[in-house]
């Protein structure tokens, strides 16, 4: 029986990626440079600190997405390529088990060699024969290798937003509160209050249309019956959450779900990752310093079980990724990504301003990534691509929540509506925030 099954899943028409246009020259550099103007405020001791399992050095990630091009392109597709370094492809090896053994993730703070200095050269060394691979007409002809290539590029930039969550964390353990980069708060305001954008029962679809790059785990595009929601206009805000704490939120266990309370307990929150009361006043830790909060802002780097706890607090819901999806295809795809140079979610529109464009909606994209209901499980229909890269989403379809929307860490040229970020439920180091649904 399970090998005429296995035998009639062959026969069905294989959902891949859809194949992606050439790969430019401009792009790949673009890309690999904006990974390394993110590490012009470091200096070389930021460069190596693990500050917990989940946060890589930043060095860490400067190696393994250069790992990316030389393990799945260039040892692949150039004839007699020799590696820079015979280790790198244990060493920088982050979860691809096809590939082979990789050095502990835990670890990955214990390496003093190779030194910063070794991979930016190994950077170097990758890029000058990336860049022979990118003038190749079968980079521009042959969609599987322009695919990969791709793919690497969009890796980096996952990797980019990574460098910046992970040294915030390390900043954040420093008592001197390093400034990685300065930056005025945004001017305060009062926010107008939360409203409902109203969506109709209805059959829709929802995943990628294989217009532009997209992940396998945004694929196939399928129907799905949305019943009628609404949902919040904007993010909830700084003062929003604060009111959640003043009314006991980490002391009232009926809000809670159970492995959220284990974690109230067991970790000992009391607010939001990266605050700290001072006398009577909350202030928070940013990439530009520590400084009060503001409460216009979007309350940032929760974890989703905070997001479920407020939400029951407020007698709403967190959105189901569909219509998540269905309501941001009447937004417009712009906001405080990475490329304002900020990195901390910004105040939305003020109660005396223009809404969020024609929806009303405001703050979909950008600022932080907004928590869904919808755990993170394949659609239906989804088979992981070919070989190493299946390993990418696939693998990881338990056990942790969608989130959308992309953050002010993220690149605007990596984020779309049909896209899936997902994260485990107690995850905090993120730029994560809250949307209200209902
Ligand atoms: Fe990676």
């Amino acid at each position: 029986m399970a090998a005429r099954l296995v035998a009639a899943a062959r026969k069905e028409p294989r959902m891949l990626a859809p194949a992606c246009a050439p790969v430019s020259a401009p792009s790949y550099e673009a890309v690999r440079r904006f990974s390394e103007s993110l590490c012009e405020p470091l200096v070389t001791e930021d460069f190596v600190i693990q500050s917990m399992p989940d946060v890589s050095p930043t060095r860490w990630h400067l190696a393994h997405t250069t790992w990316f091009f030389e393990t799945l392109v260039l040892s692949k597709y150039v004839p007699n390529y020799r590696p820079y370094h015979r280790d790198f492809v244990y060493l920088f090896n982050s979860y691809y088990n096809s590939v082979g053994e990789q050095f502990p993730r835990s670890n990955r703070g214990l390496l003093s060699r190779p030194t910063v200095k070794d991979i930016f050269d190994y950077r170097a060394y990758v890029d000058e024969h990336m860049r022979r691979v990118l003038t190749r007409k079968d980079a521009g002809e042959s969609s599987e290798l322009a695919s990969v290539i791709r793919i690497g590029l969009n890796h980096e930039q996952q990797h980019q937003e990574l460098i910046l969550t992970d040294i915030k964390r390390v900043f954040s353990c420093n008592p001197l509160y390093p400034v990685y980069r300065a930056a005025d708060p945004a001017p305060g305001r009062s926010m107008e209050p939360l409203q409902w954008m109203s969506f109709e029962e209805g059959p829709r679809s929802i995943g990628s249309m294989g217009e532009g790059f997209s992940y396998d785990n945004e694929h196939p595009r399928h129907r799905v019956l949305v019943h009628a929601f609404e949902l919040a206009t904007r993010l909830i805000t700084n003062a929003e959450y604060l009111e959640f704490i003043e009314d006991g939120a980490y002391d009232r266990p009926e809000l809670w779900l159970s492995d959220g309370w284990a974690a109230v307990r067991e970790q000992g929150w009391r607010a939001p990752l990266y605050w700290e009361k001072r006398e009577e006043a909350w202030w928070n830790f940013t990439l530009s310093g520590i400084r009060p909060i503001d409460p216009a802002e979007p309350v940032c780097h929760v974890s989703y079980f905070e997001a479920d706890a407020f939400a029951r607090w407020a007698g709403a819901a967190l959105p189901f990724e569909w219509a998540w999806e269905v309501a941001s295809e009447t937004a417009q795809i712009e906001g405080n990504f990475a490329e304002s140079g900020r990195f901390h979610p910004a105040p939305g529109p003020g109660a005396d301003e223009e809404k969020g464009g024609p929806s009303g909606l405001a703050q979909m994209f950008g600022d932080v990534w907004e928590w869904t209901c919808s755990p993170y499980v394949a659609y239906p229909g989804y088979r992981p691509v070919p070989g190493p890269l299946g390993e990418y989403n696939a693998k990881f379809m338990c056990n942790q929540m969608v989130l959308r929307g992309g953050s002010c860490a993220t690149s605007r040229t990596h984020v779309r509506r049909t896209y899936r970020n997902f994260f485990p439920p107690a995850a905090r180091w993120q730029f994560t925030g809250i949307r209200l649904a209902q």
